[in-house]
């Protein structure tokens, strides 16, 4: 049988796993009735036959040198507690606990790194030059990568301050540039190549509300945005929808029910008491960490805030001097197994100055 070609096979893997952590079970598990399993449900997505081929999962892990991660799928129902008589008495209860198990991810996640013309690419090199010598499994942005305040619709163009907006391919140059910065520092770690994503923010979906109200130019400006993206291989997820590594769910911000991002002093904690699965998230600027205990198998979720990877001290000048900001730069190194956050370790941006300015 031929190779699968890599690009299917990134697919492939890609989409098994949000099927996994969407509930529907891999290969060898019983489905019960109605139930479809990862692979049929991954298949379907891709737009691909899964004819009598149980083994394409583990086709796409060996094209991709990676190993299926069965773990990532949990049962829908928590698993009964299990009792048993511990003393001669009364009988003890005893929940089932959650495993650390499972494949273990690094990811190396940047917070709102809002990059603009005009602002200090050093940053970028700093954080490339970590990677190179972390080597991080995944690298993630969670968004905000550019400003793009050349869209910016709160302040009109015939204001003063609009009037000194950068040129949309000022931006998209600078967003390059920042790119390509940190790039090029990875690249000098020899037969090293982390996988790459963001999460898109609401400051580049500027570019796609743009587009909505100006037919005439739909595509172009996208084009140029996910073109800088493109070029360095990051996969890209929406504004507001998930990206998931190991069990954990990566977003600019979570969205409540009323469809609007959770905000406010215990934005952290409200996300906690409604989440299932731990989240990682930026949009607000503010490191925080907060774990909530769970009745149920998974123990616990945590939601980790990762601040922002602006040049340390800096404000965005839409703030109010004077304003309550607590803000924090810098990047996070995430630990993530058995579906869990397990560590976060800060890197501001004060030492990734120190260690490698
Ligand atoms: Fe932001």
């Amino acid at each position: 049988m031929p190779p699968m070609p890599a690009a299917k096979a990134e697919r492939l893997f890609e989409a098994m796993e949000a099927a996994m952590i969407a509930g529907h079970p891999p290969p060898g598990v019983y489905m019960g009735k109605g139930i479809k399993g990862a692979l049929r449900v991954a298949c379907d997505q891709i737009g691909i036959p899964l004819g009598g081929q149980s083994t394409l999962y583990v086709r796409a892990c060996r094209v991709l040198g990676r190993k299926p991660d069965f773990s990532l799928y949990r049962e829908p129902e928590a698993p009964p507690a299990v009792f048993e008589r511990l003393t001669v008495g009364k009988p003890k209860g005893r929940g089932q606990a959650g495993k650390p198990e499972g494949t273990e991810y690094r990811v190396l996640a940047i917070g709102d790194a809002h990059d603009a013309p005009g602002l200090s690419k050093d940053r970028f090199r700093w954080i490339g030059r970590h990677a190179k010598e972390s080597r991080p499994d995944w690298m993630v942005s969670i968004g905000d990568f550019m400003s793009l305040d050349s869209l910016n619709s709160h302040i009109p163009n015939e204001n003063l301050t609009g009037k000194a907006k950068p040129a949309y391919l000022a931006d998209i140059a600078s967003g390059r540039e920042a790119l390509e910065t940190m790039e090029n520092e990875i690249a000098k770690a020899s037969g090293y190549a982390p996988r790459r994503h963001i999460t898109l923010g609401n400051h580049e979906r500027r570019v796609y509300a743009f587009e909505e109200s100006a037919p005439e130019v739909v595509g172009m400006m996208k084009h140029e945005l996910e073109s800088i993206f493109d070029g360095f291989k990051w996969g890209r997820s929406p504004y507001a929808q998930y990206h998931f590594i190991g069990g954990v769910g990566f977003i600019h911000c979570a969205v409540n029910r009323l469809n609007k991002s959770y905000g406010g002093k215990n934005a952290e904690m409200t996300i906690c008491n409604d989440a299932v699965f731990d989240h990682v998230i930026g949009h607000s600027h503010v490191k925080r960490e907060h774990r909530a205990p769970k009745l149920g198998p998974s123990q616990h979720v945590t939601i980790v805030n990762l601040g922002c990877a602006l040049p340390w001290g800096h404000v965005e000048p839409y703030m109010y001097h004077g304003a309550t900001t607590g803000w924090w730069w810098g990047i996070r190194d995430l630990t993530i197994r058995g579906g869990h956050i397990v560590d976060v370790a800060d890197v501001s941006m004060i030492e990734l100055e120190r260690r490698y300015g």
